[in-house]
């Protein structure tokens, strides 16, 4: 049997007795070994017998309890190892151990690490090391109790082949030399899943006075023109909702393995290549990494059951911010392409997954990162607002940012909160119940606020024309935007011919765009209707690109349509996908 798991239901510490306060790492990053190897410190609140942490394919070394600056040697037991969970670590506290030292190693197979030999990065000529800490991931590179409800300050000293440069999600300095030593320290306390680094040929280049971008150096012009509008949306954000409370922002651009879209690291946002479109039609991905420097890093759902505090608010965010940095019509377009998507979706989620608030107990929590937490959470939001109007919900939002700051949040801390600061304060305008529907019921409430974009109509009419029987050259598409061409493709009716997808992919040149959301919603179509002109291109990308949010539905699609093609494909992409992308495609393209 296992070991029991605790107050958060993915994590075995035993946090309610002892917790990690802060975190000293020292390793070293050998390339040659896929390794990292040192030891991490451990300072301690509360006592007792033992102190249970989280691990995954860690190989110990000795571990010291340390009694009034004395290390003493101390037993540590690994239990069995869970798929999902990992391996429990117990160490023994003898009598005053306020720290702990471990020393260990991680595994070439760390699932929350990639090391990319140089031929899969973008200049192809250095090996990448990059982390993906969450949900629970951080445990395969730390030993540490793997929770969001535990929050601790970290340091740390990390050793790199010289010419490289580490970065992690802490105070570093943007112009050091790449000697191969760094030092870095975290002076706010966070979870475990903010834990990051990634060590590479990077370079840097300011964007603002507090925010820049890393990049391998074949990327970084590119990068700097995309994400130009980074310290405006800095601005935008504390205007809405208080001050940037963690330093510096920097963004980070990964090589095209990146299994996400982004990651909020803090102080560091990691990014993948693909939101680099040429256009900056993209960047609502810095929006929505950088409201999590409120909604998810200061205030942070408790446990991965109320996901959608951390996911919903920040897509709230993510739209406010877009909508003060460009323009109403954007954020509409890009709010109805959204909640399109989830409604169509919504068949594929177990119904007891559509409720916000969700059970993942004994379950892998990335069961819970589906549109849910980020749309339905959003439109939670959006319903407040609606309803109280932004002079009442505005200043509310910004409270619940100020008076949890630093803190860790479960539903119940949000319902009581818009109880007393919206639906009482305020009579008559929203009910508990109308709120409880979003976050107990499943599929969308009937009084979800629903939106429609007004240029959206535009395309609707202008693709509609042409399948009546219209001249394609008829189509006046020479304002459109990413979202306009997204909102083309995705109305493509479903018995579409072949004949015609030609006849646009001749005219629109869609299969090579260098949009990869254009690209991907194109493939999605071509597979859809078995368009095999569409299919070397569709190769390419899955084995260029190995964002999880496009490969796994390409690659469920492509299963279903042509197991044979599927399979070859993926054999060929496999070797270069990150370990989260991998366990997810392994499962569909079966052998
Ligand atoms: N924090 C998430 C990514 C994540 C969630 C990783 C759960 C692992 C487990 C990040 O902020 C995110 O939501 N990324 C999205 C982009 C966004 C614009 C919807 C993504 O990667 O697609
Ligand atoms: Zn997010």
């Amino acid at each position: 049997m296992t070991a029991a798991l605790s107050a958060d239901p993915h994590s075995y510490a035993n946090f309610s007795d002892v917790r990690v306060r802060h975190a000293e790492l020292d390793l070293t990053v050998d390339f040659d070994q896929k390794r990292l190897q040192g030891f991490v410190e451990l300072t301690l609140d509360g006592a007792a017998p033992e102190l249970i942490l989280d691990t995954r394919d860690l190989d110990l070394g000795k571990v010291y309890a340390i009694v009034d600056g004395d290390y003493r040697l101390t037993r540590a037991t690994l239990a069995q190892r869970d798929p999902i969970f990992g391996q429990k670590l117990s160490i023994a506290l003898p009598e005053g151990a306020d720290r702990v030292r471990i020393h260990y190693a991680t595994r070439p197979e760390a699932s929350g690490l990639q090391w990319l030999s140089p031929e899969l990065t973008a200049d192809k000529r250095q090996p990448f090391l990059f982390s993906q800490s969450q949900a629970i991931h951080a445990r395969s590179w730390v030993p540490i109790q793997d929770t969001p409800a535990v929050r601790f300050t970290y340091g740390a000293r990390i050793r790199t082949p010289k010419g490289l440069l580490a970065r992690m999600s802490a105070e570093n300095d943007p112009l050091d030399a790449a000697d191969g030593d760094y030092r870095f320290l975290m002076r706010q306390p966070i979870p475990s899943y903010l834990l990051a680094i990634a060590v590479g040929d990077i370079k840097f280049a300011p964007l603002g006075e507090r925010s820049g971008i890393y990049a391998e150096p074949s990327v970084l012009d590119a990068a700097a023109y995309e994400f130009a509008d980074t310290e405006r949306m800095i601005e935008i954000a504390e205007k809405l909702y208080g001050p940037y409370r963690w330093g510096r922002y920097d963004l980070l651009v990964l090589p095209p393995s990146f299994p996400f879209g982004g990651m909020e690291n803090p102080r560091l946002t990691f990014l993948t290549p693909t939101v680099i479109a040429g256009d900056r039609s993209l960047v609502s991905l810095i929006a929505h990494e950088l409201a999590h420097s409120w909604s998810g890093n200061l205030v942070t759902n408790a446990t991965w059951d109320h996901f959608w505090l951390n996911e919903g608010f920040t897509t709230y965010v993510e739209n406010r911010i877009i909508e003060a940095a460009f323009d109403a019509e954007r954020a509409d377009m890009e709010r109805e392409l959204s909640e399109t998507e989830l409604v169509a979706g919504m068949p594929e989620i177990a119904t007891s997954d559509q409720h916000l608030r969700l059970d993942l107990r004994g379950r892998d929590p990335d069961d819970g990162l589906t549109d849910i937490a980020y749309t339905k959470g959003m439109l939670l939001l959006r319903f407040l607002e609606t309803r109280f109007g932004r002079e009442r919900f505005d200043p509310v939002l910004r409270a619940w940012f100020d008076e949890n700051a630093f803190g860790t949040v479960k539903t119940d801390d949000f319902l009581v909160f818009v109880e007393q600061k919206l639906l009482n304060a305020y009579p008559g305008i929203a009910t508990h119940t109308e709120v409880l529907a979003f976050v107990d019921q499943p599929a969308l409430p009937e009084h979800t606020p629903r939106t429609t974009a007004a240029r959206f109509a535009a395309v609707d009419r202008a693709r509609n024309g042409w399948l009546r029987g219209g001249d394609p050259a008829a189509i006046d598409s020479s304002q459109w935007t990413t979202q306009e061409w997204l909102r083309f493709i995705e109305g493509l009716p479903g018995d579409i011919a072949i004949e015609q997808l030609a006849v646009l992919d001749a005219r629109f040149k869609f299969q090579s765009s260098g949009n990869s959301e254009i690209a991907f919603a194109w493939y999605a179509k071509a597979i859809d209707r078995n368009y095999r002109d569409a299919f070397p291109a569709i190769e390419r990308f899955l084995t260029r690109v190995g964002r999880r949010k496009f490969v796994l539905p390409l690659f469920t699609d492509l299963f279903a349509k042509d197991a044979e093609f599927a399979r070859r494909v993926y054999a060929k992409a496999r070797p270069g996908y990150h370990p989260i992308t991998r366990a997810s495609v392994d499962a569909v393209v079966r052998p």
